[in-house]
């Protein structure tokens, strides 16, 4: 008796059963790269989130590890762990929200860009996955260079028959996060009064903070747009270089990615008026793709906004940030396609 007590998957049923006679709303969530510096941290906010009900996590090492150690926090997700391809088809099935931290992050001196050989191999497979196994499933992709790898996922998804250009989501929410912390330290607020829109992409000049656009409303000096325009821009460079070696952002682009999947999921859950830039399939500027506010929805990414009015220096910026955007949209796209 006792032993048939303890046969976990009895358990995880009679959770999940528990907690849909409560009536919760409740979403099943994957992390891809779960093992990782991002997904670990990633995994501990996910599992404390009351939205999700059920937490798989996905890596090709220690994922077992991981998942023992999250799944004694008493919160309400169910959580199972999944290691190595052969896993990969279980992991996603049913998921409604897939999050991709996986792959290589940078060292000093290499760009985002160097990081393209490695990683755009890794998301194909994850995103052929996602094809197969959960087809609807919103994707929150942050694995580098993302101006590049969200093309990829979109290519690998056409091909599959699969893409909805609502539902694949390049995750630009670490450039946010920044840019509210560094216009607070400026203007002397708490971070969390500030709202600052960055636009276009997820690498140096693509990442464009509109200081024009700042709530609550306020004006800058050139130096000061100057500062906080560099240091937002270079401010993954600035962890790489304090961390010497040992990899990038991982505990602040968690933070950001577990802010920006909550938003995914009150959008699914059909909590009205959920905003946050993405990077995604956009028709404002003539780029196929490009990060602004969206508003997040049931069906994902409902509504993609304009950029509204910028100024001379923002619109010198955009100019700068479209060039290099394009190139490396289209080497996303041509990795799957050629
Ligand atoms: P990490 O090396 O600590 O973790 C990556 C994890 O991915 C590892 O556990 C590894 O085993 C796993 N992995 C590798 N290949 C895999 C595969 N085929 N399937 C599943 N898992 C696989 O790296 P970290 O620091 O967590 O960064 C992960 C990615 O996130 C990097 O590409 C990095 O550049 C990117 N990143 C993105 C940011 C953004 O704002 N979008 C900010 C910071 C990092």
């Amino acid at each position: 008796r006792i032993a048939a007590h303890l046969n976990p998957p009895n358990f995880e049923l009679r959770r999940e059963e528990c907690r849909a006679k409560g009536g919760a709303p409740g979403f099943k969530v994957a992390i891809l790269g779960a093992a990782g510096g991002i997904g670990q941290s990633l995994a501990l906010l996910m599992k404390m989130n009351p939205l999700v009900s059920v937490l798989h996590l996905y890596d090709v090492v220690n994922s077992p590890g991981v998942t023992a150690d999250i799944s004694h926090m008493d919160t309400t997700a169910v959580v199972r762990g999944f290691l190595g391809q052969p896993q990969l088809e279980a992991a996603l099935t049913g998921m409604d929200l897939v999050v991709i931290p996986a792959g290589v992050p940078r060292k000093p001196g290499m760009t985002r860009d160097d990081l393209f050989n490695i990683n755009a191999g890794i998301v194909r497979t994850l995103c052929e996955g996602v094809a197969k196994c959960c087809p609807n499933a919103v994707v929150n992709l942050i694995s580098n260079p993302v101006n590049s790898t969200v093309p990829i996922a979109a290519e690998v998804f056409k091909k599959a028959g699969t893409y909805n250009p609502k539902r694949l989501l390049g995750v630009t929410t670490l450039d946010v996060t920044r840019a509210n912390t560094f216009v607070g330290e400026v203007l002397g607020l708490d971070p969390k009064m500030v709202d600052v829109p960055v636009v276009g992409g997820h690498a140096g000049v693509t990442i464009l903070p509109l200081l024009s656009q700042v709530k609550p409303p306020c004006s800058f000096t050139p130096e000061e747009t100057e500062y906080l325009t560099k240091r937002i821009q270079d401010g993954g460079t600035e962890v790489v270089q304090a961390k010497a070696g040992a990899g990038s952002a991982t505990l602040s682009m968690a933070y950001a990615a577990a802010k920006f999947a909550d938003a995914c999921l009150r959008g699914l859950k059909g909590d009205a008026g959920v905003v946050e830039c993405a990077f995604v399939a956009s028709e404002v500027t003539e780029l196929p793709f490009f990060a602004s506010k969206v508003r997040l929805g049931r069906a994902g990414a409902e509504e993609v906004y304009q950029l509204g009015p910028l100024n001379e220096y923002e619109r010198i910026g955009l100019e700068k940030a479209k060039k290099e955007l394009a190139e490396s949209i289209q080497k996303g796209t041509n990795f799957i396609k050629k």
